[in-house]
């Protein structure tokens, strides 16, 4: 199911502002990828262009390629639609949908796509999603309870388990546990680890520490300036990244001296 992400030349422009520039870049499957970088460097933005969300933003428009194995996904006549069916996104705020229930917050997204499912089937997709989110046991007695019911923590499980549930290959994360208390973000982390084995992750962090706990790879996003593009400038092993960098820029933004 995972995929490997090929990026090349991708530049992305809101309106006339070029805010990311020539990223070419390869996230192979089965890894967890994190994405570190100074506010407004363009981390947000460069996620957003992996599955197609940045276009529904007005203005917005990417230019270079995006391939899922080898297939890429803004080729013409490409649905933008399929695209985001196979590259799911968490948010950094929980999101469950407020009126709905724990189980039809884990349906919704299957339900957007059309797809009709026979009751049986529903409720073991709900299970597995729930229990591959690390959340079936906090709330198989309370599925029919509304999904803004829950704690933090347990709503962005949910909302992971709303993603995964439509069965994407990639899923993308920006800054997901940053609404989170620490110990619901070692549950998001632990999920992250095993959703590894199935997926390809891309998460966006502020938080050095779980750059370093989380992920196999970590991508270095810098800015030289206010109005200049974001840039990918290291790209590197998460260990090689956090003990020895090969960018000057690199070593002071994980060391704290600025960002
Ligand atoms: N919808 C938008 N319209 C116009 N400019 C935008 C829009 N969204 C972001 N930008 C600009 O693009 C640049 C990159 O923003 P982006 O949100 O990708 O940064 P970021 O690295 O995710 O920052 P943060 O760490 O604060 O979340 C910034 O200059 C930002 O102001
Ligand atoms: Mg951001």
């Amino acid at each position: 199911m995972s995929k490997r992400i090929d990026v090349k030349n991708l530049n992305i422009y809101y309106g006339d502002f070029l805010a990311v520039e020539g990223v070419d870049v390869t996230i192979e499957p089965r890894t967890v990828t994190a994405l570190i970088g100074p506010s407004g460097c363009g981390k947000s933005t460069f996620l957003r262009a992996l599955n197609r969300m940045h276009e529904v933003i007005p203005g917005a428009r990417v230019e270079g390629e995006v391939s899922l194995d080898g297939s890429n996904m803004y080729a013409r006549g490409v649905d933008p639609v399929g695209v985001r069916r196979k590259v799911g996104m968490v948010f950094q705020r929980p999101n469950p949908f407020p009126t709905m229930s724990v189980r039809e917050n884990v349906l919704a997204g299957v339900k957007l796509n059309n797809k009709k499912i026979k009751k049986a089937d529903a409720d073991d997709l709900v299970e597995s999603s729930l229990r591959g989110a690390n959340l079936w046991n906090e709330v198989k007695d309370r599925l029919d309870r509304p999904g803004s019911g829950l704690s933090g923590g347990q709503q962005q499980r949910l909302c992971i388990a709303r993603t995964i549930a439509v069965k994407p290959e990639v899923v993308l994360m920006d800054e997901p546990c940053s609404a989170l208390d620490p110990i619901s973000t070692l549950a998001v982390e632990d999920l992250i680890a095993e959703l590894k084995e199935q997926y390809t992750i891309v998460i966006v962090t502020h938080n050095m520490q779980q750059a370093a706990r989380c992920s196999d790879r970590t991508g270095f996003f810098n800015i030289e300036g206010t109005g200049k593009p974001g840039r990918l400038i290291e790209f590197d092993d998460t260990q090689k990244i956090f003990s020895s960098p090969a960018q000057q820029a690199t070593e002071d933004y994980i060391s704290g001296r600025f960002g």
